[in-house]
Order: C-alpha cells, then structure tokens, then sequence
C-alpha cells in the first residue's frame, strides 16, 4: 500500500490568505494544515508517500516536511502544473505508485479515526475501491453518497437536490487498477477531471464499499469560516488529547 496526499489548487476561496502560500500550509491551531493528513497516514502504517502539490509553493513543502522521517514517513514530491482536478492529481501518482494499492488523501481533510483498520482489511481484498463518509447538515456542498448497507450505489459531485446527507470525505482507497481508469475520465463543467467521476467507475461495476467515518471531520479548506471553524475544533480536541 502506498500514501497520496494531494495538496494542489490555487485556493482562491481563501484569499488573501493564499495569496502568499498554499492553503494546506496555513496554520490549523499549533499546526500547519498538512501535517493532520501526513500524521493519518503515519497513523494508517502507510510509510511511503508521494505528495502532489502544484509549482509555485513547492518549495514550501519542502523546506517543511524535507524527507518527511520526523512523522515516520518517506516523502517523495510530485508537482501538477495546470490545476486538471483531484483525478488528475491520484493520475500523477502512477510512477510511484503503479502496481500497488493506495490510500488518498485530500491535505485539507482533517479528522480524528485511525484508518489503520480499513486500511489493513483492504490490503486482503482483492479488487475495488473505498470511500469514506461522514453524515453532514449541509450535503450539497460535497459529493454525496446513496448507499445501500455498505455497497455504493451512485455519488453526485454538490447535487443541488441531494439524495442523502452522506459526504464523501476527502479519504479513499483504490486498487492497483485506478491508473487505468482514467482515460475514461472527461472533464467536468468546471474543465476538470473530478474525483467523483473516478469513484464512480467503480460504482459502476459494482466494487465501490463506502465506510462511515467515526468522530470527528473537517474539511478546513473550502472558506474562511470553515478554517477558523477547523482551528476552533482542533484547539479543543487537542486540549482533550483526541487529535
Ligand atoms: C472535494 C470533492 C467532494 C468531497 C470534498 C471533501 O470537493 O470534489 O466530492 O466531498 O472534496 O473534502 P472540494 O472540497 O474540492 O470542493
């Protein structure tokens, strides 16, 4: 199993604060924003992991996280130099990654389950793919999920009606097979190739399990209110000693 954190985009919802850095370096409590989703995939036990970010704030990263030993992880950076969506971004992965399973993150993800569980069972099963939901009062700002027990019967990317407050997180295992979906792949109204689209083509064969999320999610990097909101919370799990 191999680690894809994604930490690309211009990230022009947060501006100004991203006007001199990338988003997932902005500071979360204590922290900077990627090292919650560096420290899960420590947590999950996937040692090796690429980091796609795009080129103007590279530097950055590395100057921060250099080999990426201090969180227990070897850390190998990959840069996407037209913002093409998240599928675009897991596609670069593939000369790391190509012949093994991986575990994606989304950088500005933040929650508090360990995946070392998940990611263990889908080391032993064969083929398909996972996403992780959490229940959200608000679920046409995600990708939604219709679900029937485990199995995932279709995901819409910000439905304006959607069918249930399940949000695919940004959290999903995929099989070693991801690479060769994407040429299946066109881009979106938006002139991207969404993450959604992806997950979808194993929806549509059948192999898509969703897994609900415990404890705590934020996703810290869609507005200014949901960072501070990510800032208030992880201040207080932390006083608590859960994140
Ligand atoms: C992306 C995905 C969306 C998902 C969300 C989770 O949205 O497209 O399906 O629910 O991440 O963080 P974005 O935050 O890039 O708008």
């Amino acid at each position: 199993m191999k680690g894809v954190i994604l930490a690309g985009g211009k990230a022009t919802r947060l501006r100004p604060l991203t006007s001199i850095t990338n988003k997932h370096l902005l500071p979360i409590y204590d922290k900077p924003l990627i090292f919650y989703p560096l420290e899960a995939m420590a947590r999950a036990g996937v040692e090796e992991v690429v980091l796609i970010t795009n080129p103007e704030y590279s530097g950055h990263f590395l100057n921060l996280i250099k080999t990426g030993r201090e969180f227990g992880l070897q850390i190998t950076y990959e840069l996407q130099e037209e913002p093409g969506g998240l599928a675009q971004a897991v596609s670069l992965a593939e000369p790391f990654a190509r012949g093994s399973k991986i575990l994606v993150l989304l950088g500005d993800n933040i929650f508090t389950q360990d995946l070392r569980p998940a990611v263990e069972q889908f080391k032993a099963q064969e083929r398909g793919a996972t996403v992780f939901a959490t229940e959200v009062d608000e679920p046409q700002h995600y990708g939604v999920i219709e679900v029937d027990g485990d199995r995932v019967l279709g995901i819409e990317e910000k439905p304006s009606e959607p069918k249930s407050n399940l949000a695919q997180t940004g959290i999903y295992l995929y099989d070693e097979r991801v690479f060769s979906f994407m040429d299946q792949l066109k881009p979106s109204a938006r002139g991207e190739l969404e993450i959604t689209d992806l997950n979808n083509i194993y929806v549509n064969e059948g192999s898509m399990r969703c897994h609900t999320l415990e404890g705590f999610w934020i996703d810290a990097g869609t507005s200014h209110d949901e960072l501070l909101e990510a800032n208030i919370r992880a201040a207080e799990l932390r006083r608590k000693g859960i994140l």
